[in-house]
């Protein structure tokens, strides 16, 4: 038996790889680092998707493409907003990818060409969900998509109905990028459990948000931020502290397969701090540095390879930019849906039903008695 699958191979992959002792990523062959440095988004979800990155022409028609798919019905838009308005955003999301389904009358189709096309209409309207779903809680008329922008300025202007500012922009991108697929995560193979049983792609993808959303998961991003707010209020130091008296964890921190830096960490660390130089708020980067220093020289964390990960920095990123903590898990979302979707069509390709087993350990021979 290995508890919650440690170590378990389950089936080949060729969309990325996670070398915990390494600390290193790649998507099909390209290291996160260079592709954080050198791509956009939607560059990353091609290479995903098609296993090449594509050339002018083919970045051309892809955005294209995308942009032509973001508009949400106005079916979809009523029912969101008869939706309750303290809604958690990604419980939203999780409904209106499944309400999708509804709308497609070929939903069942799980042709591979069939599901290519489904996955490129569901990362282009979920951004459309995300923003409107801030607007309408927020009691103001969603926002149009346009097609003139690419999808992380197109989401920025939808959530503010300001031409975005370039910078956010390129954070944005470069966040969506690192998020975009990380081997057999628990979304992941959860999206891959459903497509196992011949389930439609809709449904592979509700499976994954409500995977996503646990706290020990896409959820430790806005756990993370909440823990930096509380560790503001009490000072890095005391804060830090009394968590590890209480046996509590730090969230942003560990991570089942890297046993080294998070190589998203990398990126997200820099970024982060170059950020706060431009803000008045740039103090969230150095609180978050300091908590880190001190479980750096902490035993306990050293004695565990206890490092910060992806959600570590991503949570003051998404914070000195605006997003509404409760809504960094749907930016998540918006990104690892190509990374389900990669992964649904690969195991579509050569499925098995995934079915393990448990070993019984409850009582044997009773008899009813009435
Ligand atoms: C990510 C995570 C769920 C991985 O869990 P896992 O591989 O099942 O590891 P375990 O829960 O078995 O933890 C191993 C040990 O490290 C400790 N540990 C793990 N993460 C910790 C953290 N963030 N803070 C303090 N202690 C932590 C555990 O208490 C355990 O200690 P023990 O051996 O004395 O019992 C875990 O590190 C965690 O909860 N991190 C915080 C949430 C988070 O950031 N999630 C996002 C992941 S990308």
């Amino acid at each position: 038996m290995s508890k919650g699958l440690e170590g378990i191979v389950v089936a080949d992959t060729s969309r990325s790889s996670v070398d915990g002792v390494n600390g290193v990523l790649i998507y099909h062959g390209y290291d996160i680092l260079d592709l954080g440095e050198n791509c956009s988004f939607e560059e990353v979800a091609y290479l995903l998707w098609y296993s090449k990155i594509p050339n002018g022409e083919e970045l051309a028609a892809f955005h294209a493409e995308l942009a032509s798919q973001r508009e949400l019905s106005a079916e979809m838009l009523a029912v969101m907003k008869g939706l309750p308005k303290g809604g958690h955003p990604v419980a939203v999301l999780r409904t209106i990818v499944s309400a999708l389904s509804l709308e497609d009358a070929d939903a069942e189709n799980i042709t591979i060409p069939e599901v290519q096309k489904k996955a490129i209409h569901l990362t282009a309207v979920i951004p459309t969900i995300i923003a409107a779903w801030q607007n309408i809680r927020n009691g103001r008329e969603p926002i149009a998509p346009r097609t003139d922008l690419g999808h992380a300025a197109n989401f920025v202007y939808m959530l503010t109905g300001e031409d975005p500012n370039p910078e956010t922009v390129q954070a944005i991108d470069k966040y969506l990028i690192l998020l975009a697929d990380h081997g057999f995560n628990a979304s992941t193979f959860s999206a891959r459990v459903t497509t196992g049983t011949l389930a439609d792609l809709y449904s592979a993808v509700t499976s994954a948000i409500g995977t996503l959303k646990g706290p020990s998961h896409g959820g430790a991003t806005q756990a993370a931020m909440e823990q930096f707010l509380q560790a503001q209020k009490e000072g890095a130091e005391p804060w830090f502290n009394r968590v590890l008296g209480e046996g509590k964890r730090v969230m942003g921190i560990g991570h089942r397969v890297y046993k080294v830096e998070d190589p998203r960490a990398k990126i997200l660390r820099p970024l982060a701090q170059k950020m706060a130089n431009q803000t008045s708020e740039g103090y969230w980067f150095e609180l978050a540095y300091d908590i880190e220093k001190l479980a750096r020289n902490h035993e306990y964390f050293i004695e565990r390879n206890l490092f910060p990960n992806v959600d570590y920095y991503g949570a003051p990123v998404l914070y000195m930019i605006g997003i509404p903590m409760d809504t960094f898990t749907s930016l998540f979302v918006m990104s690892r849906v190509v990374g389900w979707t990669a992964h649904v069509i690969e195991q579509l390709a050569d499925n098995r039903l995934i079915r393990p087993r448990g070993n019984y350990v409850g009582p044997r021979g009773l008899k009813v008695e009435k």
